[in-house]
């Protein structure tokens, strides 16, 4: 599949088949994450693949906990036969090398921004492969953290069924390019 074929395509996939997903595609898509980009290639970003239906659901709990809304993953993390949880190390992207490390800009630590592009990798290489993903955002992270027993000095940042779709959703529109553009000046 082309790249720009397969970012256009891609949609959130909120329903799931519960085919298995083997394990070579899993893997297939976790070094997809991980070929991308990160500060001064500090690599922050872990995975964690949750299999077990009984940790998927008590995550989907999580999902549960956080907003007024419901989250409309929830269903999605208990369905696919896979959930992939980003985590990231604290402290790294975005700071110095050397001890004692300091950050870099005044932005602070980049960690999210390393760990979205792993897991924007991630998905458009699942797409690519036939599976389905929905980046999910709107959950208890510490709770997360807990059930999957991430250590001191890491964060859960997101997470994303993985398998095959069972629905083809519409296509959300994207603004203009006039209206999120600017040429020389904001
Ligand atoms: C940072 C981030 C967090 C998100 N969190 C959730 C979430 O918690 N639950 C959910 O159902 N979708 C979530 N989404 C999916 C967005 O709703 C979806 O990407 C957007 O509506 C555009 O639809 P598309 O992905 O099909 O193009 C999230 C997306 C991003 C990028």
């Amino acid at each position: 599949m082309e790249v720009l074929e397969a970012i256009k395509n891609r949609r959130s996939i909120r329903k799931y088949k519960t085919t298995a997903v083997d394990e070579r595609t899993i893997e297939t898509v976790l070094e997809a994450a991980c070929w991308a980009p990160s500060w001064a290639n500090s690599q922050c970003w872990r995975f964690v693949v949750v299999r077990d239906a009984d940790t998927r659901s008590k995550l989907a709990e999580a999902l549960a906990s956080v907003s007024e809304r419901t989250n409309r993953a929830i269903e999605a993390i208990r369905q696919a036969p896979v959930a992939i949880v980003a985590c990231a190390e604290l402290g790294r992207s975005g700071y110095t090398t050397p001890e004692p490390r300091k950050p870099v800009t005044d932005k602070g630590d980049w960690y999210m921004f390393d760990t979205a592009l792993a897991m924007q990798n991630l998905t458009l290489a699942a797409h690519s492969l036939g599976l389905g993903t929905v980046h999910v955002g709107a959950f208890d992270a510490k709770k997360v953290a807990a059930i999957l027993g991430v250590p001191e000095g890491f964060c859960v940042v997101s997470m994303t069924p993985l398998g095959y779709p069972d629905e083809e959703p519409p296509l959300r529109p994207r603004r203009e390019l006039a209206q999120t553009v600017f040429y020389d000046k904001f």
